[in-house]
């Protein structure tokens, strides 16, 4: 009998790709969690997505190396109990994936003094830490532009901070392939738009900032120092219109609206509406409070996971295969390509 006729298959497009790599310097918090990480768990149905904990980039910087290691561990924990699932997306360490000191070499010979002095990233850092301006501290943005050239990304998601890094990484892929041909794919920086911009709770016109304790919520903090952080909130001393958007004079309010608004879902009208007469004595606590409910979940994964170890150590032991193997492609491309005798 005659087979019908197949049935077209529509032919998928392949997935853009994205990398990021984050520092297991310090721990989460409420800023990096409504700012970026929250977001990550969704991108991974229109992404094939890369993230990686850059420890090597860490040690620019002394460290306590207990503590690092004990950071690396507990970074990834907080990272998949946020909902990034190492199923789908995939999750390493930067140090288990050699390529990246190998190639990071390679692009040291293919970037200019004159542009690492140029980044404020070194000049900030250099002058915070006198007493150790290491190489390694002046070279990082070529060590970056290895973490991110290495997987071929179509997008870098960053803060604003690091698009200087992401910018000096294309000048160099271009560099590169002008000389060798098409080697490396060319990285958008990728800005998240609409990130949450999260305010330190005491310091409402800067950034929330693990450096400001008693204004930065840790996604590891117990419920009565969240409670406790909240009603400590820098707010003023509007007693006409207390809960109102106002970014320009009522940073410290828009600030625990902006949070608020986020982890409930609710529009600023209806905060406005929900709390309309009321003073901040009852705004704060319930900032707090949907503030600690949310995080629960989170913060109770993550304790469960730190216990884990071997569920942890295994996800890094499948990140490194998998990370390798897309690297190692790359690498061995760029050997060949500069003249290095393959065997
Ligand atoms: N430099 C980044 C930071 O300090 C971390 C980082 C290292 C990174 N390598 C990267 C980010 C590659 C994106 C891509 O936050």
């Amino acid at each position: 009998m005659e087979p019908m006729e197949k049935e077209q298959t529509v032919t998928e497009q392949p997935k853009k790709r994205m990398l990021s790599g984050i520092q297991p310097s310090g721990d989460l918090h409420l800023g990096n969690y409504l700012g970026a990480i929250k977001n990550w768990a969704d991108r991974v149905n229109e992404y094939e997505c890369f993230y990686f904990m850059a420890d090597m980039h860490t040690i620019t910087v002394r460290q306590d190396p207990a503590e690092l290691r004990k950071r690396s561990l507990n970074q990834l924990a907080q990272y998949i109990a946020c909902g990034l699932d190492p199923e789908k997306n995939t999750l390493f360490l930067q140090s288990h994936v050699p390529a990246h000191a190998q190639l990071g070499w390679v692009l040291d010979c293919y970037t200019m003094f004159g542009e690492l002095s140029r980044m404020t990233q070194f000049k900030d850092k250099s002058a915070k830490h006198k007493d150790n301006i290491n190489a390694g501290l002046f070279t990082y943005p070529a060590l970056m532009a290895a973490d991110i050239l290495l997987y071929q990304p179509d997008y870098v998601p960053v803060g604003e901070d690091q698009k200087q890094h992401v910018e000096l990484t294309r000048d160099i892929a271009q560099r590169f392939n002008a000389i060798y041909g098409d080697v490396f794919k060319i990285p958008e920086p990728f800005i998240a738009k609409t990130g949450a911009r999260i305010y330190g709770l005491s310091t409402p016109d800067a950034k929330m900032s693990k450096s400001v304790p008693e204004g930065c919520v840790f996604l590891m903090d117990d419920p009565d120092t969240i409670a406790r952080k909240f009603k400590r909130a820098v707010t003023d001393s509007d007693t006409v219109n207390p809960v109102h958007f106002d970014r320009q004079n009522k940073p410290g309010v828009s600030n625990l609206m902006n949070i608020y608004a986020t982890v409930t879902g609710e529009t600023y009208e209806q905060i406005e509406a929900e709390f309309e007469g009321k003073g901040y004595g009852v705004f704060k606590p319930a900032v707090g409070e949907a503030v600690i409910e949310h995080l629960r979940p989170i913060r109770e994964e993550a304790e469960r996971l730190i216990k884990d170890k071997a569920y942890l150590h295994q996800v890094y032991e499948e990140g490194a295969q998998k990370a390798s193997y897309v690297a190692g492609k790359t690498l061995r491309k760029v050997y060949k390509k500069i003249g290095f005798y393959q065997l």
